[in-house]
């Protein structure tokens, strides 16, 4: 298993393409409204991406038909834009985007409320989020990879959520999925020694219910086996010497 180190200059193109797919982003989560078709939120964001020069990573990679990752309620990722997918009132959406700027590769992704969610779908989005965040802070030279996937264990767990292990973080760079990968579970080894210029995309995905995972017949969509909610939140990161850098946030 090898894992780049990135230099100065590779640094600051990853952190040009985490910026510009975090301004795509923000534009798509403007978007976001009952209403509208996930097929239309992939047209925006591939007309975005494109706007600043960049290409779709996602598209066509294995076959994957869109730009936008849209899945939405029990959908966990890699739901296929379509037409006729509304959204309304009461869902939540999760948006996957990555793009490649110069020839490096950034990765990002949302949960978003579509208007009015109950208080425990809420509570979903909002814990999520912070796993990443509770992850992160382990995210540090002189720590091992698997203090991140504890972390966000040991929050997730308290919340009584199920912890999606079939699909786990990564390496990223002049790929979009490099080593290491970087699971959201509990892990019983140190993992590898994190040292500065290591760029990862950490990315829990969360149930409402259970864990398990199955695919729909599209080959790609995964969705929670129970029907209950689950949600995704993403960014690339860069370890440094102090805290690590949020290559993804505006
Ligand atoms: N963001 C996803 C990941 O981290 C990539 C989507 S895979 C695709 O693995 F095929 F849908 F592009
Ligand atoms: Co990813």
């Amino acid at each position: 298993m090898a894992v780049s180190i990135k230099s100065e200059r590779e640094i600051e193109f990853m952190r040009e393409a985490g910026k510009i797919l975090a301004k795509v982003h923000d534009e798509l989560g403007q978007a976001i409204k009952p209403g509208i078709s996930t097929w239309e939120i992939d047209k925006l964001g591939e007309k975005l991406i494109r706007s600043y020069d960049c290409i779709p990573n996602f598209l066509n990679y294995n076959g994957y038909p869109a730009s936008i990752c849209v899945s939405v309620n029990e959908e966990v990722v890699h739901g296929i834009p379509k037409k006729n997918r509304i959204l309304k009132e009461g869902d939540i959406v999760s948006l996957d985007a990555g793009l490649i700027h110069k020839g490096y590769h950034s990765d990002a992704a949302r949960t978003y409320a579509v208007g009015k969610v109950s208080p425990e779908v809420q509570k979903l989005i909002d814990e999520t989020k912070q796993s990443f965040f509770e992850g992160i802070k382990m995210a540090k030279a002189g720590n091992h990879l698997f203090d991140i996937s504890n972390a966000i264990d040991a929050y997730i767990s308290k919340c009584g959520y199920g912890i999606v292990r079939d699909l786990v973080g990564h390496g990223i760079g002049t790929s979009l999925h490099e080593d290491p990968q970087i699971p959201n579970f509990h892990q019983n080894r140190r993992g590898l020694l994190l040292q500065p210029g290591m760029t990862l995309a950490v990315e829990p995905m969360i149930n409402m219910g259970r864990a398990d995972v199955e695919w729909l017949a599209d080959n790609w969509t995964v969705v929670a086996e129970d029907g209950l909610p689950s949600a995704h939140y993403e960014n690339t990161i860069l370890i440094t010497d102090g805290e690590p850098e949020i290559l993804t946030l505006l």
